[in-house]
């Protein structure tokens, strides 16, 4: 799916070769600083590399149009993105966005039961706490049905059972719908537990 050739970007990443496989779960793992959300960035044109290429389906992202790629390479990112007015606006947020049709109540509570967020559509988005409004931003990127989640740590203000549900739900998802998933995720059991292919980051390069 993706493919990176001697991709550099600035003095933070330093990639030779690497492949994303399609319909897979791939984890980022790595420490702090170490170039994980850089990478996701890279992959949906978010930033573009210094050298080297990355090539989507075996077209170079350089010469593909940024939002014909980032309606199907969707990122969520590290800090949960709400906006004033109810859950249902900000769930609609991210359609509204990339021009699809609208969806109907149904459709959004079952994108909430999804993401384990058991609230009315009326309620305000403000009020929720931070975990809350993790799984709501999932829960906006998940309605966009993009073919590319990226997500970027995106359990990580949720207590352990809390993350376990909403991954375990997030991979089948992923499974039965035809996804691919790469995720940057700080808990190594995660990864072990639900991931296809682990990719380790140190200091800008991948661990072999
Ligand atoms: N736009 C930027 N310009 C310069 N340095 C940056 C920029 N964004 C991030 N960095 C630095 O690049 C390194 C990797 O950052 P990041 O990809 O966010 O790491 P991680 O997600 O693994 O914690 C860090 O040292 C960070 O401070
Ligand atoms: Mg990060």
């Amino acid at each position: 799916m993706f493919f990176l050739k001697d991709v550099k970007y600035k003095s933070i990443l330093d990639i030779k070769n690497l492949h994303i496989m399609k319909n897979k779960i791939t984890c980022i793992v790595g420490e702090s600083g170490s170039g994980k959300t850089t990478l996701l960035k890279l992959l949906n044109k978010m930033l573009s590399p210094d050298e080297g290429k990355i090539f989507y389906n075996g077209r170079s992202i350089r010469d593909m149009n940024s939002i014909e790629l980032r309606r199907k390479v969707v990122m969520l990112s590290q800090v949960p993105l709400i906006f004033s007015g109810s859950i249902r606006d900000n769930l609609l947020m991210g359609l509204k966005f990339s021009e699809k049709p609208l969806v109907s109540d149904t459709i959004l509570y079952n994108i909430l039961e999804i993401v384990n967020l058991h609230k009315d559509l009326e309620e305000t988005a403000d009020k929720l706490s931070g975990g809350e409004k993790q799984r709501l931003s999932l829960g906006r990127i998940l309605l966009i049905d993009p073919d590319v989640y990226l997500l970027d740590e995106p359990s990580s203000s949720l207590d352990e059972d809390t993350e376990e549900v909403i991954i375990e739900k997030l991979v089948s998802h992923t499974k039965s719908a035809n996804k691919t998933l790469v995720m940057v995720t700080h808990s190594k059991r995660i990864a072990k537990t639900f991931a296809d292919n682990i990719i380790e980051i140190k200091q800008g390069k991948i661990v072999i």
